[in-house]
């Protein structure tokens, strides 16, 4: 297994560009399952969830090509036959779940495996179900699988989510486009990828509008056509840079991104004494002065988001004063706090507060990434390290982070793959 070698103390310089965001193309790559023909995906990021969430449409029969140099997926679904999506690909990715919203609309039946917890948390999916049998799905479980199943099609009804689920509000928005009347989903998540993936059914011919809001209605349609989609950039990955070059008293241009989806980051960065310039498509950030303490919670969008919650307790370890971080979303976030505090960080956990002392020198140490987020809240924290950082289980990073380490060198950092 490769692990990544980081000498810190680097201010990083220059300019990063942000990738096609993750979590708006593997929705966008489940709903090429509602219609026949040729999609096609542009500004895809290479990354392992994407190479999966492809797998998993190639096994249920779609033809599948990712020209990873063009940056570009052609998904062909004419042929796709199959409706039970195989546990080893589920497993692997809990995204793997999207599939079954555009299977049950579009073939009347959904087999897929009832995916497992991860490190952050029990992820279950009785939102995604309670939703579909509201369209008029029955739907039965055994044996690991979940399965949804409608005689004829699924009908238009009205959806309160008990949380705004960003993956039930993607689920039941895609079996909605396709069903008999109208649908409304209220307390629906409100985050840019919900946005992007309503952008694009809608030039696949879906009528969907609110999304963005906490109500999104739909009207069904019958057919829906194949389209071109261009992904939006990836505000996490983006926030990640941000952080980076905060942390290590740097400046860095961080291009193809819209500031409009970091406004809690932006606004918090501010607060701690970062300085931040917006323009069209880029933001550069300046570390003028150490930071200074903030406090974060995270919430739903437009909140603070809890993918950079990782990341920004990293931050805080090195703030002048004392931080409060609260993560409300998931109920186990904080795995990468024993991993920073091998590294010198003195955080307190209390439930789901973290209590982070700053104006700590972080050392260098071995140390595991757990999940996504976390790997890289351990990358951030290597590159103000004194001395070297040694981050195992990077295949974490590698699910969100396209060609990471050659980003940061191109910025001065020193980190290699080994
Ligand atoms: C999406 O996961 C993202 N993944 C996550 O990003 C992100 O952290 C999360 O949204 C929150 O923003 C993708 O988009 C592929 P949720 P999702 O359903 O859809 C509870 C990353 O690092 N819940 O909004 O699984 C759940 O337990 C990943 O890129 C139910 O109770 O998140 C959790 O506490 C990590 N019942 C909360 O809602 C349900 O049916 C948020 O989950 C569904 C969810």
């Amino acid at each position: 297994m490769s692990v990544f070698l980081i000498d810190g103390g680097i201010p990083l310089k220059g300019t990063v560009r942000i990738s096609g965001a993750k979590n708006a193309i593997l929705p966008a790559l489940a709903a090429c399952l509602l219609t026949d023909g040729k999609t096609v995906l542009k500004d895809v990021p290479n990354l392992e969830d994407v190479h999966t969430m492809c797998n998993l449409l190639a096994s249920l029969g779609a033809r599948v090509n990712f020209n990873v140099e063009k940056r570009e997926i052609t998904i062909e679904t004419t042929s796709v036959i199959e409706d039970t999506a195989p546990y080893e690909l589920v497993n692997t990715m809990r995204a793997s779940f999207l599939v079954m919203g555009p299977l049950l609309a579009r073939k009347g039946r959904a087999r897929v495996p009832l995916p497992g917890g991860c490190a952050i948390g029990s992820r279950p999916v009785d939102l995604h179900l309670k939703g579909f049998s509201a369209l008029g799905a029955t739907i039965t479980t055994g044996h690991g699988y979940v399965e949804a199943r409608v005689n004829g099609r699924l009908t238009g009804a009205r959806i309160y989510l008990d949380f705004p689920s960003v993956g039930a509000t993607e689920n039941i928005l895609m079996a909605a486009v396709l069903a008999k009347g109208q649908t409304v989903i209220e307390n629906a998540a409100s985050e840019p990828e919900i946005v992007d993936l309503a952008t694009m059914l809608v030039s696949m011919g879906a009528n969907v509008t609110g999304a963005g809001t906490d109500t999104i209605r739909v009207i069904g349609t019958d057919k829906l056509h194949p389209t071109e989609h261009m992904v939006i950039p990836d505000r996490i990955e983006a926030g990640t840079y941000m952080l980076a070059a905060a942390m290590t008293g740097g400046e860095v241009n961080i291009e193809n991104t819209m500031a409009d989806h970091l406004k809690p980051v932006i606004a918090k960065l501010r607060e701690a004494g970062v300085e931040i310039t917006e323009e069209f498509n880029r933001i550069n950030v300046r570390a003028v002065r150490r930071p200074k303490a903030v406090d974060v919670k995270t919430h739903p969008y437009p909140g603070f988001p809890t993918d950079m919650q990782a990341q920004m307790t990293a931050f805080l370890s090195q703030a002048e004063g004392t931080s409060m971080v609260v993560e409300t979303i998931f109920e186990n976030r904080f795995m990468h706090i024993n991993e920073l505090k091998r590294m010198g960080a003195r955080i307190k956990i209390d439930g789901r507060t973290a209590i982070i002392e700053g104006g700590v020198q972080l050392m260098g140490a071995q140390v595991r990434a757990t999940d996504l987020r976390a790997g890289a809240a351990l990358v951030l924290a290597g590159l103000c390290a004194k001395d070297r950082t040694e981050i195992s289980e990077i295949h974490h990073v590698d699910r969100g982070y396209e060609a990471m380490e050659q980003k940061l060198r191109a910025l001065g950092a020193r980190i290699v793959r080994v």
